[in-house]
């Protein structure tokens, strides 16, 4: 063997770059192939932010351990927002009167800064996810307004102080509005509302503003593109602004199926809205592969219900660029297919844009595509 390679060292080095150029034309024609299959050509170095970066942040709600190992990457790659999915909820960071917990919320906060990422607060007031002790005294008896309002004062004082000038933006108000389709009742009977009246509402805004004047304040909720449930939060909100409550934008939470809403009732939403000088951002967005709360067989990630996702994606994100100049954010709820706190034993819900291996699926290729 060694007498050949050097005896016949022209024809063997021919032979091996001859070799050598097939190969590499063989692997770019199958990169090729894969790209144009996927995405008809588009970058796939770029993460779902990169493609949106002219149009608005594009967000993700997380746990702690979200931010390790592969999904940490994943996250980084692809996203340039954060939101707490629980860790920053009442229940969670305000476990007793006079105890907070803030190793959790740190570390999400303190991920996004080491990654030039923002931070989107959720939530301040909400009627879950917080203690049973914020509405009872010492013996159990439901508390009086005045010391409720005062609790929910010191929460909110507490926690928006500590992250001020970190978290941008807050969801200081949560779901106050009812989804009953009488128009007549408006405010959900939370405990909130049932010890204090409306009072609460404007409040909470006043001492979220105090705390950090330059955060951007949200009223977050879902169904705000079902007319009725939308013109009543319209008019909470527009009774706000009238009264001077420092009131900044709307969160369009997004748990949408892939029949609901349609397109004429998302932009008449976003208008709507708009309309009142409020920002609006998709806060919780996902597309459950599921038509209906009643439709409780586990049937699968389909060909017909991934079209039908791929098509409702296609359209919302369609809207949301036409709209930009209204949108300051869209954050997804829940990082891929692996966990969404849709899933329920033996029914996944597959309502995210990465799949269970955190791989961009054909709804995420669409929604790129522009
Ligand atoms: O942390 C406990 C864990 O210790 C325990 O072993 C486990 C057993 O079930 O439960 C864990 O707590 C769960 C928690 O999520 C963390 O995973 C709670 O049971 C569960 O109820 C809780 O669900 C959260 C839900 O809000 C509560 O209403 C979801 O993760 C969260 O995604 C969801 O988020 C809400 C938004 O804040 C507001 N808009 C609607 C949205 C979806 O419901």
């Amino acid at each position: 063997m060694k007498t050949i390679l050097s005896n016949n060292k022209t024809p063997i080095t021919f032979i091996s770059v001859f070799l050598v150029a097939i190969v590499i034309m063989l692997l770019s024609s199958f990169g090729r192939a894969g790209r144009e299959n996927n995405a008809n050509e588009v970058d796939t170095l770029k993460g779902l932010k990169d493609f949106y970066k002219d149009y608005f942040p594009i967000g993700v709600a997380v746990a702690p351990n979200n931010l390790v190992g592969e999904q940490a990457e994943m996250i980084k790659k692809n996203f340039n927002s954060l939101t707490p999915e629980n860790v920053m909820k009442p229940a969670l960071i305000h476990p007793a009167e006079n105890k907070y917990f803030w190793d959790d919320a740190d570390k999400i906060v303190e991920f996004a800064q080491s990654n030039g990422m923002k931070v989107r607060g959720h939530t301040l007031c909400w009627h879950g996810q917080t203690g049973a002790w914020m509405f009872k005294d010492s013996i159990g008896k439901q508390v009086t307004k005045e010391v409720a309002l005062a609790r929910l004062k010191d929460h909110i004082t507490q926690v928006v102080s500590r992250y001020k000038g970190k978290v941008y933006a807050w969801d200081v108000l949560n779901e106050a509005i009812v989804d009953d389709n009488d128009s007549s009742k408006v405010y959900r009977d939370s405990p909130w509302y049932k010890i204090c009246g409306e009072e609460f509402i404007a409040k909470a805004f006043q001492w979220a503003h105090e705390a950090d004047p330059k955060a951007v304040l949200f009223y977050n909720d879902y169904n705000t593109e079902v007319p009725v449930k939308r013109d009543k939060i319209y008019n909470m909100l527009k009774k706000l602004l009238k009264a001077g409550v420092p009131v900044n934008a709307i969160g369009l939470q997004g748990h949408w199926h892939t029949d609901d809403p349609s397109e004429q009732n998302l932009r008449d939403a976003i208008d709507k809205f708009s309309s009142l000088g409020l920002k609006v951002q998709v806060t919780e967005f996902d597309v459950t592969i599921y038509t209906s709360k009643t439709d409780t067989i586990n049937i699968g990630f389909t060909p017909e219900r991934e079209q039908k996702q791929i098509d409702f994606y296609k359209m919302a994100f369609k809207v949301l660029r036409e709209k930009k100049d209204l949108i300051t954010g869209v954050t997804f709820w829940n990082v891929s297919d692996r966990r969404s706190w849709l899933d329920r034993p033996n029914k996944k819900s597959y309502p995210l844009l990465f799949d269970e291996n955190l791989k961009p699926k054909k709804a995420y290729w669409e929604v790129v595509k522009f």
